[in-house]
């Protein structure tokens, strides 16, 4: 089923509810998007909207509700326990908070030993230390740290903890959940660079999850703008950034501190109230906020729609 040009992740129509006391939360609705080999995705967006979920439901950690996703042309919701465990091997997800994902009582080697030991990658003991060894050195852990504890390493150092677990399988793909998020400004610096080449060099595809939009300008090749559940807005990085055509997405990277005063764009305050995500009503969801909304904007949902190639918006106004 693989083809090299298509792309390698494609997901459609994805849907995740979950079931509250409420009523039935709608935290990703509807989201269709593809990523192409060895290219990023930047997924961005309010706190809430969605984006955690997104990634989560795709690797199948939570189950979806609806949808399709093709990884690499195979429909993974059909596979059964143990060809997605194999599966698994080549998708990978890498989390906000290295501390609290690290077993505080498991070494460094151990850890990064524990996906080859667990999926009988390497079963030979010294065979699975030198993979270790091999990976440590990739992502740049020094040989001394071998036999270390998370809780004797800086936050940089726990992150390249991190990301060497989720290499050791060998994977295509990457959930990158606020990876840089917990970290000192330098450090991310440090983490990202070590990302980009490590993309580089292994045709690694990321989905990069991340509410801070000056390092997804800088990492993701594109990007998609989510909101309450729905993704409102996808352009490649630099026309999301010259051409935001979407009043949410304008407000968003409104409020993103530009270095040339001259260049500052007005920041875009929103008011009104933010819509429950709980068993939401018809309409566009950004629509008690939006300052250009229209009766039709509250009584029906826009659609993702191509307005430029590669740019896609959900909103009546640029229709
Ligand atoms: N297991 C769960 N049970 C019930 N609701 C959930 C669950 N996981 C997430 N949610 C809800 O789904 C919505 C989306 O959450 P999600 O964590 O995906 O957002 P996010 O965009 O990653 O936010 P953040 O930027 O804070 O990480 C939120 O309303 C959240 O409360
Ligand atoms: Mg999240």
């Amino acid at each position: 089923m693989s083809n090299s040009s298509s792309p390698l992740l494609e997901v459609k129509n994805l849907k995740k509810y979950f079931k509250t006391p409420k009523g039935m939360l709608h935290a990703v609705d509807d989201v269709s998007f593809t990523i192409d080999r060895g290219r990023t995705l930047g997924v961005v967006g309010e706190s809430g909207c969605g984006k955690s979920t997104t990634g989560r439901a795709i690797l199948r950690i939570v189950e979806p509700t609806e949808g399709e996703i093709l990884f690499d042309g195979e429909d993974i919701r059909s596979l059964g326990k143990d060809q997605m465990r194999r599966m698994r091997t080549r998708m990978q997800i890498i989390f906000q908070d290295p501390f609290s994902s690290l077993n505080p009582r498991k070494t460094v080697s151990e850890t990064i030993a524990e996906p080859l030991k667990l999926n009988g990658i390497i079963t030979d003991k010294g065979k699975r230390m030198e993979r270790v060894a091999e990976i440590m050195e990739i992502v740049g852990l020094a040989e001394r740290l071998y036999n270390a504890y998370p809780h004797e390493l800086d936050g940089g150092r726990r992150q390249r903890i991190g990301i060497a677990r989720a290499l050791a399988l060998n994977p295509q793909f990457i959930v990158c959940d606020e990876p840089v998020s917990a970290l000192d400004v330098s450090i991310q610096a440090q983490i990202l660079n070590l990302m980009d080449e490590l993309q580089e060099k292994m045709g690694l595809t990321y989905m990069f999850i991340t509410h801070d939009l000056s390092v997804v300008h800088y990492f993701a090749d594109d990007i998609a703008v989510m909101y309450l559940g729905r993704l409102i807005e996808k352009a490649p990085a630099k026309e999301l950034f010259r051409n935001p055509v979407h009043p949410y997405t304008q407000a968003l990277l409104s409020a993103i501190p530009v270095p040339s005063i001259h260049n500052q764009r007005k920041r875009i305050l929103l008011k009104g109230e933010i819509t429950s995500p709980v068993d939401p009503k018809p309409g566009c969801r950004f629509a008690s906020r939006c300052p250009y909304a229209s009766s039709r904007c509250h009584s029906e949902e826009p659609q993702l729609k191509e307005i430029a190639p590669g740019h896609f918006n959900a909103c009546f106004l640029n229709e």
